[in-house]
């Protein structure tokens, strides 16, 4: 069977270094497999769960197609597509809510966290959340869903749902499989990087502003507290070290930044200093074809238009069966 490597971002906002490292360089790695067929889309039904203004999510997702063609996924190796181009994931996702229980809704932990944040706003919407993403991993038959950490228990309800309506109507959809190795990268604070919580790195931000950030708020081993003291990278630097671990592409050089660390060879602000360049390595190159693309919002609509017209035939060949299985005849 042929491998079909689908993921999608919200259109919360530009990316992050946090979905740019854990998320988007595995799309751009994936699209190189010639075996493979690749779905990037944004998930913009997603986003409606939390981001109510119509100007802000349209902008968000122009910019955030050229966020993706800036950090190297290419039209012609991956389908680039918006959810709400295609009505018939919004469909699957009805058909499939006839097989969950609600209960395990409760239970997801993305889920239970926004209810803890604004227990007043919680939508059906919101709830049925991880449905919605089922439909969008089921409806291309996806095998496999490079995501962040975070998302596994949202993959792993796919999973559980493909499973109960196979075993009603017969091997319909294929079961997803999740990427072996998932990262989790840091912010600023050394929690997860994320767009809410005031600790992420904008990828489009000016290197000298991304440096200032970490010497301000980067925390490193909050027990050394003079240059004299030893470190401890692995188990007490998380926010600095944690992201060396991630983007330093020689294990050699890894090694002595942690024994420099560990030895009190080298200060905090050293090791910040040698991490902003390696990031400068990374996101400069992105930042200039970023640039390119400032103006180039025609160059996006043709790819959207091109990729859901691509999306919509493979998801609807798929609809069209589940239909089917259901009793369901359109006539109209
Ligand atoms: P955020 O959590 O900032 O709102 P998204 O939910 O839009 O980010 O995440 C989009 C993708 O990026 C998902 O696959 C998610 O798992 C991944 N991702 C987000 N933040 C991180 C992070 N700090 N480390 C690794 N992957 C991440
Ligand atoms: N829930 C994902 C996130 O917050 C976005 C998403 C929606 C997704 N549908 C998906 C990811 C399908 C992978 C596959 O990042």
């Amino acid at each position: 069977m042929s491998q079909v490597i689908l993921s999608g971002i919200r259109a919360t906002g530009r990316l992050h270094f946090g979905n740019f490292l854990g998320a988007v360089q595995n799309f751009v790695k994936f699209q190189e497999q010639i075996d493979a067929t690749c779905m990037y889309f944004v998930a913009d039904w997603h986003t409606l769960t939390t981001l109510k203004d119509p100007e802000v999510l349209r902008s968000n997702l122009i910019e955030m197609i050229k966020d993706y063609i800036a950090a190297g996924l290419d039209p012609n190796k991956s389908i680039i597509y918006t959810q709400s181009s295609i009505p018939e994931i919004a469909e699957l996702a009805l058909y499939l809510s006839m097989f969950q229980p609600i209960n395990e809704l409760n239970l997801i932990p993305t889920y239970k966290e926004l209810v803890r944040k604004n227990p007043d706003q919680v939508s059906l919407g919101l709830l049925s959340y991880p449905i919605l993403m089922a439909a969008d991993i089921l409806g291309p038959r996806a095998t496999m869903i490079p995501v962040g950490e975070d998302q596994i228990p949202n993959v792993e309800l796919a999973r559980s749902l493909a499973q109960r309506f196979n075993r009603r109507f017969g091997e319909i959809f294929v079961i997803p499989e999740m990427m072996e190795q998932m990262i989790k990268v840091p912010g600023l604070d050394g929690n997860k990087m994320g767009k809410s919580d005031n600790n992420s790195i904008e990828i489009g931000a000016p290197m000298n502003i991304i440096g200032k950030l970490y010497m301000k708020k980067g925390i490193t081993d909050p027990e050394r507290k003079h240059l004299m003291d030893l470190g401890d990278p692995y188990n007490r630097c998380k926010s600095v070290y944690g992201i060396h671990e991630l983007i330093t592409q020689d294990e050699k050089d890894l090694r002595v930044i942690a024994n420099k660390c560990m030895k009190a060879e080298i200060s905090c602000v050293e090791c910040k200093k040698i991490l902003v360049e390696s990031i400068a390595k990374i996101l400069i190159p992105f930042q200039e074809k970023r640039k390119e693309l400032t103006d180039k919002d025609d160059y996006v609509s043709e790819i959207l238009y091109e990729g859901g017209k691509r999306a919509r035939s493979i998801i609807a060949k798929t609809v069209a069966v589940v239909r089917d299985k259901m009793g369901i005849v359109l006539y109209s």
